[in-house]
């Protein structure tokens, strides 16, 4: 079995696979082949790959030879048509919300793990690449907010007086706002925290954090531990409540998500001018529109002299554990697709095979994607 990994596209620095991979995926009876400098910008050469008993070929040779290709995010579209069945792609493919994907994806007859399908239950999460990397993204979005602020985060008692700590306020509290509050209380600030999900409030106490209610929020548990779109009066009335609050914080991190929808807006033009000048803004839901009603994805905008950062790129720019993190994932998805004898071994009874699997053989196979 050859398991060829691609090299990504500028800007992304990650790699699917770093050399470790290759001592587990020999134990698997898998020869690892990977796409010449594909791991230069995750700082492993190709030599690196060679002296952990890889392969280093050409990208052509990935497409046309390994009967497994893995990447981060999916080839570019005139890629699809070379790869031929019955061949097996894995990479982030944001199925659901990409149009006209599923269609090229049937036409090209592989087998296509989207990996952001992973069910997320619990034998689910070693292989659940959105919280790795949302994890990464909690962690850098504090450190950006850092160092974009004038002030200091810790409270400093110097000869030369006293600095008061700064005041950090977290919209959202999953995986990525759980580690923003983490990183955020490590580096000394106060945090505050709103979220609807009433479930957060006692994680969110004990990473010392202050958890601000809003009576009224929507909760379905049909949604499967996901947040809901909220009534128009608990937005007018949250909205009022986080404006109080962003007033009085140095820092913003957004972070809150509606999966399949676009992300709500809970910081209004009017709140960024009643924040103090020198406050930021880290929106890390920019891809998906942003939780500030300023945020340009990808791009930095100052408003009053209130910065706000509008970047969703942080798992490329920690491009080195975020691709440790991201292979150990998919090394965890290859055990269940790969047989003791190397063979392979798809059993579509496997609830996170099934619910990975975009398409099969000209069938959809995921239900979500059906739908
Ligand atoms: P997410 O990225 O979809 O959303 C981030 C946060 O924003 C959520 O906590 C959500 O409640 C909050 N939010 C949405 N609308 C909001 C609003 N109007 N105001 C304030 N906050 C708002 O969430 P993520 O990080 O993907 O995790 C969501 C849940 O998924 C977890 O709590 C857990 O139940 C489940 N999960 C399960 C895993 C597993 O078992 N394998 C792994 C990770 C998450």
């Amino acid at each position: 079995m050859k398991i060829g990994v691609l090299k990504e596209s500028s800007p992304e620095k990650r790699v699917a696979l770093l050399p470790e991979a290759c001592s587990v995926l020999s134990r698997l009876k898998a020869e690892m082949w990977i796409e010449k400098g594909a791991g230069i910008n995750a700082f492993a050469s190709d030599e690196e790959y060679l002296q952990a008993g890889a392969k280093v070929v050409s990208r052509e040779e990935i497409l046309r030879e390994s009967d497994i290709i893995t990447g981060i995010n999916l080839p570019v579209d005139t890629e699809l048509g070379q790869i031929t069945s019955p061949k097996i792609l894995i990479a982030v493919m944001n199925v659901l919300i990409t149009p006209g994907l599923t269609e090229k994806l049937l036409k090209s007859g592989v087998t296509a793990f989207s990996l952001e399908l992973i069910p997320r239950t619990t034998r689910g999460q070693a292989m659940d690449i959105l919280s790795s990397m949302a994890t990464v993204s909690g962690y850098k979005s504090v450190l950006e907010a850092a160092l974009h602020l004038p002030r200091f985060f810790p409270m400093f008692m110097t000869a030369a007086g006293t600095i008061k700590p700064a005041k950090v306020l977290i919209l959202g509290a999953g995986v990525a706002g759980l580690q923003a509050i983490a990183t955020a209380r490590k580096l000394g600030a106060m945090v505050e925290v709103f979220d609807v999900r009433s479930a957060v409030k006692d994680e969110v106490l004990s990473l010392g954090a202050k958890f601000v209610e809003v009576a009224g929020a929507r909760e379905d548990a049909a949604a499967g531990g996901y947040a809901i779109e909220q009534t128009e009066e608990f937005r007018h009335k949250q909205a009022m409540l986080i404006h109080e609050h962003a007033a009085k914080s140095d820092a913003v991190i957004c972070t809150a998500q509606i999966p399949g929808k676009k992300a709500p807006v809970l910081i209004r033009k009017e709140t960024v001018e009643a924040m103090r000048p020198g406050s930021v803004v880290v929106d890390i839901a920019a891809s998906s529109g942003g939780n500030c009603e300023l945020t340009m994805n990808g791009e930095v905008v100052v408003h009053r002299q209130v910065s706000i950062i509008g970047k969703s790129d942080y798992p490329s720019d920690t491009s080195s554990d975020a691709s440790k993190m991201f292979g150990n994932n998919l090394i965890n998805l290859l055990k269940l697709l790969i047989g003791k004898e190397g063979e392979l071994h798809l059993d579509f009874s496997d609830e996170i095979i099934k619910g990975t699997c975009a398409v099969h053989q000209g069938q959809i196979i995921c239900e979500r994607l059906k739908k």
